[in-house]
């Protein structure tokens, strides 16, 4: 198996065919410590967190990852509290950084001993509608080749694997968000011990967390917001703005360690597949953040292609992988719905009027007042089990 990208997809997959006996080679275009470093989401589904426990790289996981039974929606200068556990009969979301995930899938990787190489350029493939298709890369200045029984595209929405299918194939579709998120780790206890949804006139803001220490805030801003002209006072006041509510309850402040713009698109591709490569996670689709889908879906991805490659590895039947497109995209555009669903429902648009505002916080008014609205949500949020 070659693998192209060592993110979450890539890395989880490796580990689950190391766990079969199955080879592959991992390779990835940025250094290990750029890999390890970059912040990204931290809401792992249920699905997730049971992953990464049963393929052996959930300890750290267990002790650190804080487990959240329930979140906040906060409009009108109120907090309403979404029991999603009560909700769905005990399913929760555990807060434990991407980039932890990737650091603790990286050291078991390089435990197992097998092929994960860093810092690989050109990588290119060929022969992907033949039985061997073909993986060309450099690494420290030599060229290098694998021979594959197949090939899996792991390398997010930039990398090289989609675009390597004719255009003729595939099938995309897309939607850009008229607004980004502003994001900050700040060195701050967090004040509340749940995830904080806001909607505000201003905009939206979001109160999440990282550790006991470590508070992660977003704020709706322009899509090529300078960041520059965001000063750290003005961020908490713009913060303060958006979050307080009415009984007093407001973030926690303290230096500000990180801050960033995240762009908002939705984005799929299809099918998930040409020839012999299989797209997997945000080469194949993107969510915007509301809703923290994009990590989940990666590995709900790779935990059904790593299931239909043993099948096929075990007794050469293919028709797990056949099917793999079509029940992954499944997933995927629920995945979609949801997350366009709590975007369009948190955020003020461009062309929004009062009518647009006062339509949102009827429509979040009616999620907490009903049982069978917050039930959606929490199935939606917690996320189904994974599948094969
Ligand atoms: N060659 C090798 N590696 C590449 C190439 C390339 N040409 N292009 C990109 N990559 C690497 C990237 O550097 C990255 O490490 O592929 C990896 C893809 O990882 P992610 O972008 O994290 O995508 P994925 O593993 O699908 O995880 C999805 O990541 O973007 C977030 O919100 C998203 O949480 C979701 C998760
Ligand atoms: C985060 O903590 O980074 C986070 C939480 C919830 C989201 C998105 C991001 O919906």
């Amino acid at each position: 198996m070659g693998i192209v990208g060592a993110g979450p997809a890539g890395l989880m997959l490796g580990q689950l065919l190391h766990l079969q006996g199955i080879d592959s080679v991992i390779l990835e275009n940025r250094s290990r410590q750029y890999v390890v470093e970059r912040v990204r989401a931290g809401v792992l589904e249920q699905g997730t967190v049971d992953l990464m426990r049963d393929v052996g790289v959930g300890g750290r996981l267990a002790r650190e990852g804080m487990r959240h039974d329930g979140l906040y929606l906060a409009f009108g200068g109120a907090r309403h509290h979404v029991d999603m556990s009560q909700l769905t009969g005990g399913r929760a979301i555990t807060i434990y950084g991407q980039n932890e995930v990737v650091h603790d899938l990286i050291e078991t990787r390089l435990e197992t001993g097998r092929p994960l190489h860093f810092e690989v350029a050109d990588v290119a493939l060929d022969g992907l509608d033949s039985r061997r298709p073909v993986v060309r890369f450099t690494k420290d200045g030599a060229a290098h080749e694998i021979k594959c029984d197949v090939i899996a595209g792991c390398d997010g929405f930039h990398g090289i694997c989609r675009p390597s299918i004719p255009a003729s194939h595939l099938q995309t579709y897309e939607r850009v968000y008229p607004f980004a998120w502003l994001g900050i780790l700040a060195e701050a206890a967090p004040s509340s011990d749940e995830l904080v949804y806001s909607l505000h006139e201003r905009g939206f803001a979001l109160f999440s967390m990282r550790s006991p220490h470590i508070t992660r805030l977003y704020l709706q801003c322009a899509p090529d917001e300078d960041v520059s002209a965001w000063s750290d006072d003005r961020i908490w006041a713009e913060l303060r703005t958006r979050l307080t509510t009415t009984d007093g309850w407001q973030p926690n402040e303290g230096r500000i360690i990180q801050k960033g713009v995240t762009g908002m698109r939705s984005f799929v591709a299809e099918p998930m597949r040409y020839g012999r490569l299989f797209l997997a996670g945000d080469a194949a689709h993107i969510v915007p953040p509301t809703g923290a889908k994009g990590l989940n879906l990666a590995m709900a991805d790779v935990y059904r292609l790593a299931a239909a490659l043993v099948e096929y590895y075990r007794s050469g039947r293919e028709d797990l992988l056949d099917a793999y497109s079509s029940r992954a995209l499944l997933r995927t555009w629920r995945a979609q719905r949801f997350s366009w669903w709590m975007t369009s429902m948190l955020h003020r648009g461009d062309s929004d009027n009062p009518f647009d505002h006062r339509r949102q916080l009827a429509e979040l008014e009616y999620l907490v007042s009903s049982r069978a609205a917050m039930t959606s949500l929490a199935e939606s949020y917690t996320g189904a089990p994974f599948e094969a």
